[in-house]
C-alpha cells in the first residue's frame, strides 16, 4: 500500500501531539513513511516534537520524523500539508482579546475585532505557505487547514490561489456533534446533520438518526441544560474549561430566542455581545486560560518526559484530532464521505453569493469538497449571514489594498461593533498593537471629526 509524507505546518501548536495521535490511530486507513513538522519558531517546535516523537513510538519506529524550519526539507514531495498556525502566537491572541474589551467590544479569538485582527495577520503567511507548497510538494499534494481566522483564511485563499488544493475546516461542528450525540445517548458517526452558515457562523438545521429528525428532541434538553448532557465528563478535555462550558450553556441562551435552528456556539458574540461584555474579564481572557492550561501542560510533560522517559499526558484524541485525520482519509483514499466543511458556494445556497465561502454538509473526494445542495435559506439568516460575509471580504480587500478606510468599512459591518465611532477607536488600537504584523492600512482621505 502507498504510504504518503505528511508536513504539519506549525508544528510548536499545542494540538500537535493529540493530532499525531489520531494519525497513529490510522495508520492502516493512512499509511506514513514520513512526518515532517515545520514552524518558524524551531525551538517551540523542537519541544513540542518531543513529545509526538514519544506518541509515535508507541505505535512505530518505521516513520521518519523531521523538524525544521526550512519550507524545502518540510515540503519536498510532500502528499498532505496539515496548516496550524497562529500568526503572533498567544501574545497577540491576548492583545486581540483584551484591546476590544477595553472598549467593552466582544474580545474573541475569531470573532469581532480580534478575529479581523487576527485575518489581517494570517493572509500573507498562509499565501507564503501554499507557495512553499506548490513550489515543492507533489503536484496532487493537499493541504488540509485549520489555521484560524479560518472563514477569512478561505476567503484569502480564494481570491489570491484560486486554485491551490487547500481544505479549510473547523472542529466546531463536530464538537456539536460530539456534545448533541451524548445528549442522545448515540456515537457522533450515526448523526446526520443537515447545516448552513460560514465558520463560526452557522446554524443545524436537522439532526438525523436512523433517518428521524431529533432535532426537537435536542431543543428539548437545551431549553434545560444548553448543550451539555447532566455528566459533563463526556466531553474532551479541552471544551471542559470553563469557558467553554458557558460556551455550551450559552445555547440556551441563543435557542430561548430563536428555537428554529441549533446555532453555531459562536453565534453568541453576534447575537448577544453586550452579555458577553458583561460576562467576560477584560484582565484574564481565554488566551490565559489556555497558556495557563493546555500550552503549561504540554511544556511540563514534555520536560518530565526528559527526565524520567515517562509521558503523563497521553494526549488522548479529541474530535480535533479524529476530524482532521477523517477528512484526509476521505481524500486520500477518495471516499466521498460526507463532513461539514467550507467550499465555495457556486449555488448551493442559491440566495447567497456565489462566490462566498460558505460551510456546509460536503462529500470530501480526491478533487476536493463536493458540497451537497442546500437550497434558499430564510432572510433572518441570509441578512445576519450576508453582513457577516461583507465584513470579512472587504477586510480581505483592505489586507490586499492597504486600504484603511476598507478596514474600517470591514470593522463597523461587523455586528459585534456597536458604532463606527467603537469601531475605529477599536481598530486603531489593534494597528499600533499589530505593526510588526499587519500590512501598512494607507488612508486615502483626509480624516474627519465628529462635533
Ligand atoms: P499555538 O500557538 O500553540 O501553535 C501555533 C504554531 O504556529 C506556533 O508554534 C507558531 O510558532 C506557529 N507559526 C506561527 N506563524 C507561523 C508561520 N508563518 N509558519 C509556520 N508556523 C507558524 O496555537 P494553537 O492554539 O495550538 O492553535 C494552532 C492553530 O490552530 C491556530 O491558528 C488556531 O486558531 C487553530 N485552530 C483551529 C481550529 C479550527 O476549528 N479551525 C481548532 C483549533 C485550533
Ligand atoms: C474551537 C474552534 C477553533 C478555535 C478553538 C479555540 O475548537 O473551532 O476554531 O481555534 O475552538 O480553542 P481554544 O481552546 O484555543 O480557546
Ligand atoms: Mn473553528
Amino acid at each position: 500500500m502507498k504510504k504518503y509524507i505528511l508536513a504539519v505546518a506549525g508544528g510548536g501548536s499545542t494540538y500537535t501531539p493529540g493530532i499525531i495521535r489520531s494519525l497513529m490511530d490510522r495508520l492502516e486507513d493512512l499509511p506514513l513513511s514520513e512526518i515532517r513538522f515545520y514552524d518558524i519558531d524551531g525551538a517551540r517546535q523542537a519541544k513540542v516534537v518531543v513529545a509526538a516523537k514519544a506518541v509515535i513510538a508507541e505505535y512505530t519506529d518505521s516513520i521518519v520524523v523531521t523538524d525544521t524550519t526550512d519550507p524545502q526539507t518540510a515540503f519536498e514531495d510532500a502528499d498532505f500539508v496539515f496548516a496550524q498556525m497562529r500568526v503572533g502566537k498567544y501574545a497577540l491572541r491576548e492583545l486581540d482579546e483584551k484591546i476590544p474589551l477595553s472598549h467593552n467590544v466582544v474580545g474573541q479569538e475569531t470573532c469581532g475585532p480580534g478575529g479581523l485582527a487576527y485575518g489581517l495577520r494570517t493572509i500573507a503567511p498562509m499565501i507564503e505557505l501554499i507557495d512553499y507548497v506548490e513550489q515543492y510538494a507533489k503536484e496532487t499534494a493537499w493541504i488540509v487547514n485549520y489555521s484560524n481566522p479560518a472563514s477569512i483564511v478561505a476567503e484569502g485563499v480564494r481570491k489570491l490561489r484560486p486554485k491551490a488544493r487547500v481544505l479549510n475546516i473547523c472542529d466546531m461542528p463536530v464538537a456539536t456533534m460530539r456534545n448533541i450525540a451524548a445528549i442522545l445517548g448515540v456515537e457522533r458517526d450515526e448523526l446526520v446533520v443537515n447545516y448552513f452558515g460560514l465558520n463560526h457562523f452557522g446554524w443545524f438545521t436537522r439532526i438525523e438518526v436512523d433517518g428521524i429528525d431529533r432535532l426537537a428532541n435536542v431543543r428539548e434538553h437545551v431549553y434545560q441544560h444548553g448543550l451539555l448532557t447532566e455528566d459533563v465528563s463526556k466531553i474532551d478535555y479541552r471544551h471542559a474549561d470553563s469557558s467553554w462550558i458557558k460556551t455550551f450553556k450559552n445555547i440556551k441562551l441563543i435557542m430561548d430566542h430563536f428555537p428554529e435552528y441549533l446555532p453555531n456556539p459562536y453565534l453568541q458574540y453576534y447575537l448577544f455581545p453586550d452579555h458577553i461584555v458583561e460576562t467576560s474579564n477584560k484582565d484574564y481572557t481565554r488566551a490565559n486560560e489556555v497558556m495557563d492550561g493546555r500550552e503549561k501542560t504540554l511544556f511540563e510533560t514534555v520536560e518530565k518526559f526528559e527526565e524520567t522517559g515517562i509521558l503523563e499526558d497521553s494526549f488522548a484524541v479529541g474530535v480535533h484530532g479524529t476530524f482532521i485525520v477523517d477528512v484526509t482519509v476521505s481524500i486520500a483514499q477518495n471516499l466521498g464521505k460526507r463532513y461539514v466543511v467550507m467550499t465555495e458556494n457556486n449555488g448551493t445556497i442559491p440566495n447567497l453569493p456565489a462566490d462566498a465561502m460558505i460551510e456546509v454538509p460536503a462529500f470530501i473526494t480526491a478533487d476536493g469538497p463536493k458540497p451537497e445542495f442546500v437550497g434558499d435559506i430564510p432572510y433572518f439568516y441570509k441578512a445576519m449571514i450576508e453582513q457577516q460575509l461583507a465584513s470579512e471580504k472587504i477586510l480581505v480587500e483592505a489586507i490586499i489594498e492597504g486600504s484603511y478606510e476598507k478596514a474600517l468599512q470591514a470593522f463597523t459591518l461587523n455586528k459585534t461593533l456597536p458604532s463606527a465611532k467603537v469601531a475605529k477607536a477599536v481598530l486603531d488600537d489593534l494597528i499600533a498593537a499589530n505593526k510588526d504584523f499587519w500590512p501598512t492600512l494607507k488612508k486615502e482621505y483626509k480624516e474627519g471629526s465628529l462635533v
